[in-house]
């Protein structure tokens, strides 16, 4: 029946009224061309979408309402914002949540922010980001679930399933947005916005897993991104977003343009002039136009020339309609009005929020066992701009977050400790500048303390978009705050927010312990606090590997094998990155038996059953993540070192011991594809590999 509806509705609409679906206008204060104003006389009752940054529900009700009784046939309006790790509530940047390998966390998460969204006008969001990123300089990897593509797809995954529910007709459910379609973060040198060579092979093998894997789930939209494919801008791109996207995956739903991406056309030099633009990305396969009005401004004319086709007009809004339908939108047009108080930051999503971001917490490194902070430390020193911040904890992209709603690590530690440590706080010194004048005070604080811990990191707009850096290490002055707080001789512990990798070759060498504890938003406090005192048993894993210096960028755990591997490293550095993609550490130990392997040889149509034990042989509970790899020596097309195919995280008890298994299906886990997305797979040697195991097996007729 929808698509009966849909085609009736269609058949009544005017080329205007269709155009009209296909673009989508700003509200508020802005200079854009489309913006409708804050007064609701000047919106067109016709309009199609509207990018509502607000928390004012009845507002959004009255525009509905207005489109719904007086545009000529009711079609109803679509509502879209960036709640990306969040919309009130807000939780860890993406690529923590990644580090978190929970899925259900993060699925939980969405879910929250969808509530809190739709109960505050919303239908749709411009989320998830499952760009694969391999250069920690390009800002927007603290958008995306890391460098791997089957940790983004699996991410992708529970962050559609989160927002959407089981049904998107339900109440609190809003679209997911699959971004940015595709390429993006390859721009030449991590500079955001910059052009992208990608091969056909690296586009199928690295980059279209996630967004496969999340068209899979039923995201109902996707968004086009701003970079180049090898000469041809993404958003004018006709094999990636219609004869992948529409024909090979046969997604139902719209494409939307990224911000001013249709004009860019012209930068770019594909299209003259901003008509020209608007055919290309229009025939490219983007439905819905954002901010640009070139469909409004143009399509009209383009289809009286003949250079548009009314029938690909008629697809463009079949397919917007179909979601505004799936959405419920027809029958449920309003969304319900409840107090602030009912609909943000509510004790229960308060405490997923901190559980998420505990978990996304990753102790990079542990001499001595130096954390958790015990009884034998009276006295601690608080240092660092981080400490009493609550803007940039949130990191970038934080919805309606508001610093008055984040538990600052200072408060954090203040409950935490109470009765148990004093502290003794310093500033130190500010995120960047020359001040020194805060070291004599933060030396001070180190000296009546017994242990120093330095929090230290990245301003929010550091990272995110247009958050592009031709360094990813910390400023000069927080470097020389630590080196400075180093020569008290206190044991140095070093909690870093950012919103990438960091390059850590001078601080690594100066800390005791080191947690990255990324961007974790509202509940920041209570989380960062529950780690230091071992409330919360770190369990977090990079999803992204920290290289030694940012000269060795790109390096990821997956990258292709080297014609002479022990060779062709850089000389003046370690070959090896600082951390790998899946190091973290904990405060229990984990001791691994052997992988048991059901057969050592299979066929196509077998399953084969890989199995380790975990022990948790130290004295707390935790939780471990195994990550499962494979390693596929020989082939046609010479293979990544080694590729996640699976991974699982389990609570083990202090003492206890649990089994991860992983069923390999070779179709799905030993297959790899072709520069044209076809599947292959080839007989021959294989390997498992699990931490420092590697096991073989064999794949035949
Ligand atoms: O969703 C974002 C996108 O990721 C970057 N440009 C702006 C869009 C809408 O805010």
């Amino acid at each position: 029946p929808i698509e009966e509806r849909i085609e009736h509705l269609i058949s009544l609409m005017t080329l205007d009224e269709k155009i009209m679906q296909m673009n989508q206008w700003t509200y508020g204060k802005n200079a854009n061309p489309n913006n409708i104003g804050e007064k609701m006389r000047e919106v067109s009752p016709e309009i199609g979408s509207l990018l509502y940054r607000s928390t004012n529900p009845e507002y959004r009700n009255q525009i509905q309402k207005k489109a719904i009784t007086e545009s000529r046939l009711g079609i109803p309006i679509i509502f879209g914002f960036d709640a990306i790790h969040g919309y009130r509530t807000i939780f860890p940047i993406p690529l923590a949540q990644a580090s978190s390998w929970n899925t259900e966390l993060v699925k939980t998460s969405s879910a929250i922010t969808a509530k809190e969204s739709w109960l505050s006008g919303l239908d749709w969001t411009f989320s998830p980001m499952v760009d694969v990123a391999r250069d920690a300089r390009w800002g927007r990897v603290s958008e995306g679930y890391g460098e791997d593509p089957y940790a983004n797809s699996a991410f992708a995954v529970a962050a559609v399933q989160g927002y959407q529910g089981s049904n998107l007709n339900d109440k609190y459910t809003i679209a997911a947005c699959l971004k940015h379609f595709i390429g993006y973060s390859l721009s030449e040198g991590g500079r955001d916005y910059h052009y992208s060579d990608i091969s056909n092979q690296t586009l199928w093998e690295t980059f279209m897993p996630p967004f496969e894997a999340g068209v899979n789930a039923g995201a109902a939209t996707l968004m086009s991104s701003f970079n180049d494919i090898s000469g041809i801008p993404a958003s004018a791109n006709h094999y990636t977003l219609t004869e992948v996207l529409k024909n090979k995956w046969k997604h139902d739903g719209f494409v939307v343009s990224d911000w001013g991406s249709v004009r860019n056309l012209v930068e770019q030099s594909v299209a003259e002039d901003l008509k020209e633009a608007a055919q290309k990305s229009f025939m490219a396969g983007i439905e819905m136009d954002m901010v640009d009005n070139a469909y409004i401004d143009y399509l009209p004319e383009l289809v009286e020339e003949g250079k548009v086709p009314m029938t690909s007009i008629d697809e463009a809004v079949r397919r917007i309609l179909r979601v505004k339908m799936k959405l419920g939108l027809f029958e449920n047009p309003y969304v319900d009005v409840v107090s602030e108080k009912e609909r943000y930051l509510l004790p229960e999503y308060l405490e997923i929020a901190e559980q998420l971001s505990a978990e996304s917490f990753v102790l990079l490194k542990n001499e001595n066992e130096t954390l958790p902070i015990t009884s034998k430390y009276k006295n601690l020193a608080i240092i660092g701009p981080m400490v009493k911040d609550s803007v940039h904890i949130m990191g970038f992209w934080e919805g309606m977050g508001r610093p008055q709603d984040v538990k600052t690590i200072y408060e954090g530690l203040e409950k935490e400790f109470k009765n148990k440590a004093t502290l003794n706080y310093a500033l130190g010194c500010d995120y960047d500048g020359e001040d020194k004048s805060g070291f004599n005070a933060a030396i001070q604080a180190a000296n009546k303390s017994d242990a120093v811990i330095i929090f230290l990191g990245e301003k929010r707009h550091w990272s995110g978009e247009n958050g592009s850096r031709s360094t990813i290490a910390l400023p000069k002055i927080q470097e020389d705050l630590v080196e400075e707080l180093k020569k008290t001789n206190k044991p140095i512990i070093l909690m870093l927010s950012s919103g990438r990798p960091l390059e850590l070759m001078k601080l690594e060498k100066m800390a005791d312990a080191i947690v990255q504890i990324w961007q974790p938003g509202t509940m920041a406090g209570p989380a960062v606090a529950g780690l230091l005192s071992g409330r919360h048993n770190p369990s977090g894993k990079l999803a992204m590997t920290f290289p030694q210096t940012t000269g060795q960028i790109p390096i990821y755990y997956n990258m292709r094998q080297a014609a002479r591997p022990t060779l062709g490293h850089y000389q003046d550095i370690p070959r090896d990155p600082l951390y790998w993609f899946g190091h973290g550490l904990s405060y229990t130990t984990y001791e691994y038996s052997e992988v048991k392997l059901s057969s050592k040889t299979i066929t196509k149509k077998d399953t084969l059953i890989a199995e380790v034990t975990v022990s948790n042989t130290g004295n707390h509970d935790g939780k471990e993540t195994v990550l499962w790899f494979i390693k596929d020596p020989f082939a046609s097309i010479s293979r990544p070192i080694k590729e996640l195919k699976h991974f699982e995280k389990q609570t083990i008890k202090a003492g206890d011991k649990v089994v991860y298994r992983f069923e390999i299906n070779p179709e799905h886990d030993l297959s790899f594809v072709d520069s044209e997305g076809n599947r292959h797979l080839e007989n021959g040697d294989f390997y498992v590999i699990v931490n420092d195991q590697k096991v073989h097996f064999k794949l035949v007729d």
